[in-house]
């Protein structure tokens, strides 16, 4: 089928290019010309694993290509996702759909056969039925369909999400565009993923209902963390106690630091903007989202306690920024929040990250990209794992440490506190 991608983000870029591995002819389209002039020499503007090898692979072939030409690609496609971004509003709370109407309103405008027009972006409840009236304006309503298909990738695992997802969700009431959908994803629908067809609404609350649902489920156990400090529990039996029952289930269960990212702070906050929008009170996910917001305070006090209170011209370093391992992206990554607190306290930092230096910092006093993990741990008091990166895991401190050994707090539990103790160095971790 002929496909027109709105949009090179994760979701755009990612879902194109998978879509053309699967067969299809693909056009990704985005309004940013030198986005799409480096696409079309292979360099993938985002850090996400497999991504750029895939994408190469298909635009050789000519399944994949890239244009600025939105009027152009929409008249050769049968199916236009729309996959631009809906970031939080300036006001911190709605979703902002700016973007998503200035793409229908186009889309209006080039319909010279029927089209089925997809929001694969996160949108809110009745975001489709704007959508619909926008084009029904100029266009009458046999010519076009709006249906609502949710992307469930995560950054890092994106490609493996998308070709292995646990559930197609299509949100639709037309039979037509019902079948039509349901041949395009038939390869991994024959791969054991679950179509679930249903209304337009539903399919675009299941999203925001899912990733405040995971939200949730990661606060809960970072607060179950917090008991186990102070009760000398494992919060990792924990996890694993409460993962074996099946209504549970065992992922998204590991403590760690806040939850950050591009899509649980800003769809938490977007549902419960619905909900009020609709006089309803999600009180659990407003509790959530304050819980987070008050996390990185909490493991700030943990540091402060860890350095005795003499935080000024300590030397504290940090493995990993980003907001979780494997990607490069840094919204809403707790480090955002700590690394400036403790700047404010005095603390000499220094940080590594495996994608490399964070314009985020480059304003914050007394703190520093080192290029080694070596150079970032020399010299250092204090070194906090902050990202779970492979990298990480396999540092041997007793050979890379001469001299001072450092404290370690590891956010993210990726050592054993026996053998870090072992090797003579003073260990702390989270919710053990
Ligand atoms: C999330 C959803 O998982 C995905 O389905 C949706 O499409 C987009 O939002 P993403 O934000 O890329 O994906 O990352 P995810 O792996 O879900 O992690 C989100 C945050 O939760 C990260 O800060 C991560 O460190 C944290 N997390 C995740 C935990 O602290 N513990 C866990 O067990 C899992």
């Amino acid at each position: 089928m002929k496909l027109c991608m709105i949009g090179t983000g994760y979701v755009g870029l990612v879902s194109g290019v998978c879509f053309s591995d699967l067969g299809n002819d693909v056009i990704c389209v985005d309004k940013n010309i030198e986005k799409i002039n480096l696409l079309k020499k292979g360099i993938i503007p985002i850090y996400e694993p497999g991504l750029s090898e895939l994408a190469v692979k298909n635009y050789k072939n000519k399944r994949l290509t890239f244009s600025s030409d939105l009027k152009s690609a929409i008249k050769k496609c049968d199916i236009i996702f729309i996959c631009v971004g809906t970031p939080t509003k300036k006001n911190g709370a709605s979703a902002d759909l700016t973007q998503v109407f200035n793409v229908a309103k186009e889309i209006s405008s080039s319909i010279n056969k029927f089209k089925i027009i997809i929001t694969k972006s996160t949108v809110p409840v009745t975001t489709g039925d704007e959508i619909e009236k926008i084009i029904s304006k100029k266009n009458n309503k046999k010519k076009f369909s709006v249906v609502s298909n949710p992307e469930f990738l995560r950054e890092g695992e994106a490609i493996r999400d998308f070709t292995f997802p646990d559930r197609i969700v299509i949100g639709t009431d037309d039979k037509r565009s019902n079948k039509i959908l349901r041949n395009l994803y038939s390869p991994l629908i024959s791969k054991g993923a679950q179509y679930l067809s249903t209304s337009r609404r539903a399919a675009e609350l299941i999203k925001y209902a899912s990733n405040a649902f995971l939200a949730t489920k990661i606060t809960f156990i970072n607060e179950v963390a917090n008991l186990c400090e102070k009760t000398g529990i494992n919060v990792e039996d924990i996890s694993i106690g409460m993962g074996l029952d099946k209504r549970i289930g065992s992922r998204f269960l590991r403590a760690g630091p806040a939850y950050g990212g591009s899509c649980f702070p800003k769809d938490t906050k977007a549902i419960i903007s619905t909900a009020d929008k609709y006089k309803t009170n999600l009180s659990v996910i407003k509790s959530v989202v304050k819980s987070n917001e008050n996390r990185s305070n909490i493991l700030l006090k943990r540091v402060f306690g860890i350095l005795k209170k003499k935080v000024k011209n300590k030397k504290i370093t940090f493995l990993g920024v980003t907001f979780k391992a494997n990607t490069d992206d840094m919204r809403d990554s707790s480090s955002l929040i700590m690394i400036p607190e403790l700047s404010k306290k005095g603390a000499i930092i220094k940080y590594f990250d495996p994608t490399g230096y964070k314009k985020e910092f480059k304003k914050i006093k007394n703190v520093s990209y080192e290029s080694s993990i070596k150079k970032c741990i020399e010299g250092s008091d204090l070194v906090i794992i902050h990202t779970e990166w492979n990298d990480f895991k396999s540092v041997n401190f007793k050979n890379l440490v001469k001299g001072k050994k450092p404290i370690i707090y590891d956010m993210r539990n990726i050592y054993s506190k026996t053998k870090i103790n072992a090797q003579g160095f003073k260990y702390f971790s989270i919710g053990r």
